[in-house]
């Protein structure tokens, strides 16, 4: 049956659904395999709805309470099975007569957790999960109140993506899974709870909140916060969560949220999600946005004061339609979401603040795929650098690279060269339409975009950009003219004019990060300080502009720099800065021990996946 199915998926590209026997199931996923990443077998039994009732306990560090998990059967006699990640506890499983369920666990996994089988009637119904979280559930993290920013309440947010939804919610943990959701959670008074659906605007008394997620949704969206929090408006459908003492800040920086919906509508088709609203979240947050449907999860590190950190939300919101209305539908198809993105980001910033603002953003793509390449090459692991992930056995999380972000952005920018931005457009629009709800996987885009868009294909165009590694010889060429203007200036500072004699009256963040970014490894620390008495760089407000600073602290053993980078390394978990940060301190003797001393110190401020990814360098327990 289920090769079968395979051979008709992929010969005819049809979904897989369509070969299971009850009639009213829908078409949920375009996949020629299955998932990797995940135990559950949907194309048997598929989750399609789930009830959550959960209390959020801040003492234990634990949710406690229950899943009710809705399923269709496919595959009559089958089992239910969900994904178990490390740190959820199941207490028991009752089906929908409250009579206890038959179930048994798979063996333990690291990366994947352990299967979950539970046996279920003949006919589609609910099993009932009473479980609670221990403090292994790596999707959650727990700060004390000194780690925000009013100091007097705790906070827990969640970080599903890619593979940690089963570390706190018992369910089918794979992207080509969608399910709709309603929760009500507990928690103690004075606080606000927030999910990834409808959302309150207001903390009650009771501690007592309602949610509905009405959109069907990838179980690695599930998302949940807990603080005090407050709530203003942007606009008509945008709005903003933060702290008190830090809610004008944000207002201020994410005043032009509604003008990217509406400029994201424009291109691409209706918002399908109603409202978009932003949570800002306290600094150890471990990415710099997740774009968790109708609320976006964002880190304070984009707070730069001057609203130039904010194509972040661009990209989170892009989001909305590549990765939440259209899903990669396994991890190892993780550039259909993220190069999608930042091409659709690239589109909204050009939009709204022009084309040498967009060209400027290409050109890091471009640099930090260059980069990539190199370390890839250099690391003899230059099979990594395909667009089609293999991750099968691995961490998805590997796949977070400019890989799938920039190379799939170039992909997409190439077709549109070829196709004309009029008809690649208009092939983009209906790609969304078509595919709205679904999740679909690399074979089945290829395939769609050779009967949509009218363009030479070739096998040979097909396999150099998906499946090959490296770079194509046909990638686009990108240059900025605002960024040669900081070329010109670092070479007149190189050869000997002053820091303050430097033509950057109207530099904006991006062409510092661009100068910071180009400097020669040869630079001392002398330099160093001559250019700080004048920039100020090691006092920089901007988190993306100090944390270039700080790798060239780190290489030019700059120390006055080290004061600022301990802060910031206490306070900062995101892992884009973090883990650089930390493998170019270990790299140098200069700062090797001092490494060692920090990150020890560090280590409980960061949630799992920065901690998980930086323990890799130091020899943790030893
Ligand atoms: N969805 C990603 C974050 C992510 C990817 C989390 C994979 C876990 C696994 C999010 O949209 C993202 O790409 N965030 C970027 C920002 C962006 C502007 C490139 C980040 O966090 O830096
Ligand atoms: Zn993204």
């Amino acid at each position: 049956m289920r090769i079968t199915c395979i051979i008709i998926v992929t010969l005819m590209i049809l979904p897989w659904f369509s070969c299971t026997t009850t009639p009213e199931s829908v078409p949920l996923a375009f996949i020629s395999s299955v998932d990797p990443h995940s135990y559950s077998r949907p194309d048997e039994v598929s989750v399609y709805h789930i009830d959550l009732f959960l209390s959020v306990d801040f003492e234990k560090k634990s949710l406690y309470g229950l899943a009710r998990i809705h399923y269709n059967i496919h595959k009559p006699g089958a089992a239910l099975i969900l994904d178990i990640g490390k740190g959820l506890e199941i207490e028991a499983i009752k089906d929908d007569s409250a009579l206890e369920a038959v179930y048994r666990f798979g063996e333990e996994d690291d990366i994947l957790g352990r299967s979950l089988e539970i046996e279920i009637e003949e006919h589609s119904g609910f099993v009932e999960v009473h479980y609670h979280t221990n403090q292994d559930a790596a999707a959650l993290q727990w700060l004390a109140p000194e780690q925000t920013h009013g100091k007097n309440m705790p906070f827990l947010f969640t970080q599903s993506q890619a593979i940690l939804a089963r570390t706190w919610i018992p369910l089918q943990d794979s992207p080509s899974v969608r399910f709709t959701y309603d929760a009500r959670i507990v928690v103690p008074g004075g606080m606000l709870a927030l999910m990834s659906a409808q959302n309150p605007v207001q903390k009650n008394e009771s501690g007592e909140y309602f949610f509905q997620m009405k959109q069907s949704i990838p179980s690695y969206l599930m998302a949940l916060a807990v603080g005090d929090l407050t709530f203003k408006e942007l606009g008509e459908s945008t709005g903003v969560y933060a702290e008190p003492g830090m809610l004008e800040k944000a207002v201020y920086e994410f005043a032009e949220t509604e003008k990217m919906l509406q400029v994201a509508s424009g291109l691409y088709g209706d918002y399908a999600w109603d409202r978009y609203d932003i949570l800002l979240l306290p600094p150890s947050f471990p990415f710099g946005g997740m774009e968790n449907p109708r609320l976006t999860f964002v880190t304070p590190t984009i707070l730069a004061g001057d609203r130039s950190l904010t194509s972040l939300v661009a990209h989170e919101l892009a989001h909305a339609w590549s990765g939440n209305l259209v899903t990669n539908a396994t991890w190892n198809d993780f550039w259909l979401n993220e190069g999608f993105t930042v091409y659709f980001e690239y589109r909204i910033i050009e939009a709204l603040y022009g084309y040498d603002y967009a060209e400027m953003l290409a050109s890091i793509s471009m640099q930090d795929l260059l980069d990539e390449i190199e370390i890839l090459t250099s690391s003899g692991q230059l099979e990594k650098s395909s667009l089609k992930g293999q991750w099968d056995g691995l961490d998805p999380d590997e796949g977070v690279s400019p890989i799938a972000y920039d190379k799939g952005y170039f992909f997409l920018l190439r077709l549109e060269a070829l196709a004309g931005r009029e008809a690649f457009d208009g092939f983009l629009k209906k790609y969304f339409a078509d595919h709205a709800f679904l999740s679909i996987d690399t074979e089945y885009f290829i395939e769609y975009a050779r009967r949509n868009l009218s363009i030479e294909w070739s096998d040979d165009f097909i396999d150099n950009w998906v499946y090959g590694q490296g770079l194509p010889d046909d990638i686009p060429v990108v240059s900025s003219n605002r960024f040669n203007a900081v070329d010109r200036e670092l070479k007149n500072w190189l050869t000997g004019k002053k820091p303050n004699e430097l033509e950057t009256e109207n530099w904006t963040s991006h062409e510092w990060q661009h100068f910071l970014r180009q400097m020669p490894d040869s630079i001392d620390a002398k330099d160093m300080r001559q250019l700080d008495e004048v920039y100020a760089f090691s006092e920089s407000e901007n988190a993306e502009v100090f944390f270039l600073w700080a790798m060239q602290a780190v290489k030019a053993n700059y120390k006055i720099a080290f004061g600022p980078i301990e802060t910031f390394l206490m306070q900062t978990g995101r892992r884009k800065f973090v883990l650089p940060l930390f493998r170019e301190m270990k790299k140098h003797q200069h700062t090797a021990g001092l490494a060692e001393i920090l990150y020890h110190k560090a280590r409980p401020n960061y949630h799992y996946v920065t901690a998980n990814a930086v323990d890799a360098l130091f020899v943790i327990g030893s």
